[in-house]
């Protein structure tokens, strides 16, 4: 709605007369401000004169570095030029890092087993950013430039609304209803500056990592042009020689790389560059979003997926097999509240207690093999480690009294010789049988045929 409509609705006459015949002016009212997180890129762009034309919000610009290599001195010009009453710009790299990233590696949260959540948890911490922006800005609303299919609407919604249940959260590009197209006559026709040579792929980018996707990767049969990778070597153009590379950790947070010792931010650029550059951190993945549809995505992590693997080469020394155990259930429950929007919960504080409680030992080295497109952890060590080589050695000096394994099975294999002599399995059923797949079993439906009986939505 125009401006100028949605004041006279709020009833606020700009000018009056009284009775006396003196024009006297009652004050235009503030418009209120509006402060909507901003990456330059066109839907943002268009967001910020549509905020103000459409719905009437003087807009604060809040542009968040995340490892996402933003120009900001060109995105604040630009958003200056479409009309923001402000533009604010925050370094966060750090707080990303120490709050959100190694969290979660420390957690071992991957969703889905393969994306190792980079856009993700990066949400959260735009939300509260831009809660604290609208707080000392004094704005009643925060705005993102989210459409209405994706899971990045649900965090910054879910996000805001946990921080701060009273902010008005607006998502222009979820109600405008314009396609690309139309977006793009929207901006020509108010002078706001078109993005120069963009990608055909939808990209967001931070310092855990690279999500790609639409354009050609919407046929999960297509396999990723190159195009669509900027971190990551093919194979074909990796160096033949393989790398070593020691990773050291620190009660479960990565500290030196290579006998250096790195801040955070520093460690995990560096790593992308290394691991990259040996084109490892490749993941072609179809995904279950919150909204309930499949997508295919396509990530660069590579950084993400050697330190993940790193971290639990620790963990498997040190923790107990109860421990792992647990561990990886709660990994999963950790990747799916931070995928799906609920960083800001009790339910993440109690998981993330257990997992902070957990890496109290998290300590060693670990050295991983990078070569051609791959990785493997080749060494690892821990002055905290549980591996006894006395215990496990089948060479000189076992310190393992084998004899007393015959007690252990014998108690351990009881309730399966019980049931044996009661149920007789091994004779009433063919015991090789017992987990065939049934491969001469006809189907049981006819799968749709692609395009003519597919689910349309
Ligand atoms: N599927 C990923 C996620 O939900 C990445 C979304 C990235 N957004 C984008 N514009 N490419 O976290």
């Amino acid at each position: 709605m125009p401006v100028a409509a949605r004041r006279a609705i709020a009833g606020s006459p700009e000018t009056g007369t009284a009775r006396t015949g003196a024009i006297i002016r009652s004050p235009i009212p503030m418009p209120e401000k509006i402060v909507l997180a901003y990456s330059g890129g066109l839907d943002t762009s268009v967001a910020v004169h549509w905020l103000r034309a459409e719905r009437g919000y003087d807009v604060v610009t809040l542009t968040v570095d995340v490892g996402n290599e933003p120009d900001l001195e060109a995105i604040v010009a630009k958003a200056q030029r479409i009309g923001a009453v402000a533009t604010r710009t925050i370094d966060a790299r750090e707080l990303f890092v120490r709050y959100f990233v190694f969290p979660a590696l420390q957690a071992g949260a991957v969703y889905q087993n393969q994306y190792p959540l980079a856009t993700a948890l990066a949400r959260p911490l735009i939300a509260k950013l831009l809660v604290d922006i609208a707080r000392e800005e004094g704005a009643v609303a925060v705005a993102h430039g989210c459409t209405g299919k994706g899971n990045d609407q649900v965090r910054f919604d879910v996000g805001v609304a946990s921080l701060a249940p009273d902010l008005r959260i607006v998502a222009p590009a979820r109600e405008w209803g314009m396609t690309r197209q139309q977006e793009e006559d929207y901006a020509r026709r108010h002078g706001v500056p078109l993005p120069q040579g963009g990608s055909p792929f939808s990209i967001d980018q931070n310092l855990w990592g690279r999500s790609i996707e639409a354009g050609d990767l919407e046929d999960p049969w297509v396999e990723p042009p190159e195009a669509a990778f900027a971190w990551t070597k093919p194979v074909d153009a990796t160096p033949p020689q393989p790398r070593d590379v020691e990773i050291e950790f620190e009660r479960g947070v990565p500290v030196a790389l290579d006998d250096q010792r790195l801040e955070g931010v520093d460690l995990i650029a560096t790593l992308t560059r290394v691991a990259g550059e040996h084109g490892i951190g490749r993941i072609d993945h179809v995904e279950d979003r919150v909204v309930g549809i499949k997508s295919r995505e396509v990530y660069e992590a590579p950084a993400a997926v050697v330190l993940l693997a790193a971290h639990a080469a620790v963990e498997a020394m040190v923790l107990s097999r109860e421990q792992l155990a647990l561990k990886q259930r709660l990994a999963q429950e950790y990747a799916e509240l931070i995928y799906t929007g609920r960083w800001f919960s009790a339910h993440h504080q109690d998981i993330a207690a257990y997992v902070q409680s957990t890496q109290r030992f998290v300590s060693g080295l670990v050295r991983v093999r990078l070569h051609r497109g791959s990785f493997r952890v080749v060494g690892r060590r821990s002055p905290h480690s549980l591996y006894q080589p006395a215990l496990a050695t089948y060479g000189q000096g076992d310190t393992f009294d084998a004899g007393a394994a015959v007690g252990f099975i014998q108690i351990w294999g009881l309730p399966l010789r019980t049931q044996a002599r009661q149920q007789l399995i091994g004779y009433t059923e063919e015991p090789l049988a017992i987990a065939t797949p049934q491969v001469d079993e006809p189907p049981k439906l006819d799968a749709p045929l692609q395009g003519k009986a597919g689910v349309q939505a």
